[in-house]
Formats: structure tokens, sequence, C-alpha cells
């Protein structure tokens, strides 16, 4: 009987949110915190406890409805189920330390982690990516890109990532030393699953049926569409889409008062022209900003409640994660082979 662990990591996007659904680009950051799934690989099912949630996650390898699963978490563990095929089960338990329902991407940090424990195969970060992108849209219903995804399977220790979600690189960017990065929960918690984000979707590749791809769309495209709401839209994701552009320029000047600004810009675009915020993340956001030594906050991830980002200098703030950009999500296997179990990393 194998003996698995598997740990993916969250991820904090630092700027380019509502960007890789139309085939965008973000800068996320791969987190040190994460999620954890230690197991023997045995049995017909996958049967999983978790440190952070309810209820045991019991899932036969034949599922085919994961979004109607009882406990709620255990449609991500049956989501990556149905889309790996996995021959032998699980048995196991999850450890997490990374919040759930705060935008950190705990969903597809699970996936992850559960996917590579089944024996998904750990040396294509894309393909492991798609699969669990597809797992995260099975179980939860939200029609989300791969920016989470990614992240999971491609951080770079001590960096960013440059993600073209067009392309599906990832480009590392150095996370200079003297720039703190704080996560803070507002207090909101939500799922996507009951959020707007379909919706946006749609406005988005309505905006894209009439101007073009948004990838490409200049902002004289974006004034010529006629309804208000979806020329707000568009504008988000068209200055957004710079805005990721020219970060990647201030991170690497270490430039941090541009950086400042693109972040406190790019909060008002997902406030006021995407309307993914909510009055307490604002709150949230506002406080912060004028906080001395933080350069620049905004919400981050889907929005609707969850956490903001803040980029500061060392010590600017004393609540909150200080998050420190980690590597990408790995494996590790022991064999009980004829000789006796033996280890193979990664
Ligand atoms: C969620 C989705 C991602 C992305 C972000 C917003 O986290 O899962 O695919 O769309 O929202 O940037």
């Amino acid at each position: 009987m194998d003996e698995v662990t598997a740990f993916a990591p969250g991820r904090v996007n630092l700027i380019g949110d509502h960007t890789d659904h139309t085939d965008g680009w973000c800068l996320p950051m791969a987190l040190t915190m994460g999620v954890t799934v230690r197991g023997d690989r045995v049995g017909g099912a996958v049967a999983l406890r978790s440190d952070a949630a309810d209820g045991l996650a019991l899932v036969p390898l034949d599922v085919t409805e994961p979004a109607e699963l009882e406990p709620a978490w255990a449609r991500y563990v049956a989501g990556v189920i149905a889309e790996l095929c996995p021959s032998v089960g699980l048995r196991g338990e999850v450890t997490a330390d990374l919040p759930a329902d705060a935008g950190l991407s705990s969903s597809a940090a699970l996936e992850v982690a559960v996917a590579l424990a089944l024996g998904a195969a750990d040396d294509d970060p894309v393909g492991l990516a798609r699969i669990c992108q597809r797992a995260e849209q099975r179980a939860s219903g939200v029609p989300c890109g791969i920016l989470d995804q990614l992240s999971a399977t491609s951080g770079v220790a001590g960096h960013a990532l440059l993600v073209d979600c067009a392309e599906l690189t990832t480009t590392p960017i150095p996370v200079p030393d003297d720039l703190e990065i704080v996560v803070v929960h507002s207090g909101e918690h939500r799922t996507l699953a009951g959020s707007a984000y379909a919706e946006r979707r749609r406005e988005c590749e309505e905006a894209q049926a009439r101007i073009g791809p948004l990838r490409s769309a200049t902002p004289a495209d974006v004034a010529a569409l006629d309804d208000p709401v979806l020329r707000r839209r568009a504008r988000h994701v068209v200055t957004e889409n710079r805005r990721v552009h020219v970060a990647v320029e201030a991170f690497r000047a270490g430039d941090v008062d541009a950086l400042g600004e693109l972040l406190d810009d790019s909060h008002r675009s997902l406030r006021d022209d995407f309307e993914c915020s909510t009055p307490r993340v604002d709150a949230a956001v506002e406080r912060l900003r004028t906080t001395p030594g933080v350069h620049g906050v905004r919400m981050t991830g889907g929005g609707w409640g969850g956490c903001v980002v803040a980029v500061t200098e060392p010590g600017a703030l004393d609540e909150g994660w200080r998050v420190e950009p980690g590597g990408a999500a790995w494996v590790s296997v022991r064999e009980a082979g004829p000789s006796g179990p033996r280890t193979r990393p990664r």
C-alpha cells in the first residue's frame, strides 16, 4: 500500500482580478500556506477527514455528480475524482493552514493536493491546473478561470507569477525583500457560488461579442460600447490588464510608490466598474490605505467579501497574515515494494 503526502499552496492575487476569464493577465503569488493531504492509496473510494471542515468526505471512484455531495467540501474532492478517474482510492486526512472562504484559493489548493495524492502527473503544471479548474467548475457550478489552480501548480519561491491566461505561461517576477505583503480578512465570508461571478462573466462575453477580445481591446473600443454596464465591465478588464503589466515594471524597478498607486486604482476599478466589492471590503481597504507605511491596498480574488491585500513597508501593519511567496505544489510517495517501502520525492 503506497503512502502519499501532497501539498498545494493557496495564493494571493497581487493585481489582475477578473482578467483570467477573458484571456488576460494577472499577477498572483503562491503562498507558503496551503493544504496538505496525507493518506494511503487503497480501496475503491476516497475517504478523507479535514482539520478545517466538518464531516467525512466519502466519494466513490465512479462519482458522476460532484455538486450534490455533502459535506460541501467533499464536492471539490469529488470534482477531482470525476476528472481524474483514478483506479485506486485514498484513505487519509486533510490539514490546512489557509483560511477557507477568504479569497486565498483554499478550494484550488485542496483540488491540486487531492489530484496529486491520487496520482495525477506532477510534471505538467498547466495540465494539472486544467484538470483542477474543471473539477472546481463541476464542484461549485461557478465558471471560474484558471488563475487559482495555475498559481498552485506553478508557484516559484520568492516570486510572484505573471500569468498569461491565453498562452497559459507563467513568468516568475522576484518580490523585493523590502516589501511586505499583508493579507487582511474583511470579516465578510463568501463563496463564489452565491455571487454574481457567472453574471459578470456573461457580461464580459457580451462585451467581447460586440468589440472583440478584451485582451487586445483599446480604450477607444471600450468607449464605443453604448451599453453603460458593459462599458464599465470592459473598462475594468482593459485597464486592469494594463495595470498588471505596469505593476510588473514597478516590481522590477523596485518602485513601491507606483506599485501602491496601481493597487489603489485596481481596487477602485473593481469597486466602481466591475462592482464586485462590498461596503465592508471597501471599509477595510480605506482603513488600511490611510495607515502610515502602506503603499497600496486592494480587494483580492473573486470579490463579494473575503480578503484584501496590502503592500507595505516592513512592520507597517500588525494585523492579518504577513504572507511569503511560496513554491509549487508537490507530492511525495512512499511506495510499498517487494523490498520494502522506499520514498520517491516529487
Ligand atoms: C476567482 C476565480 C478566478 C478569478 C478570480 C478573480 O478566484 O476562481 O478564476 O476569476 O476569482 O480574478
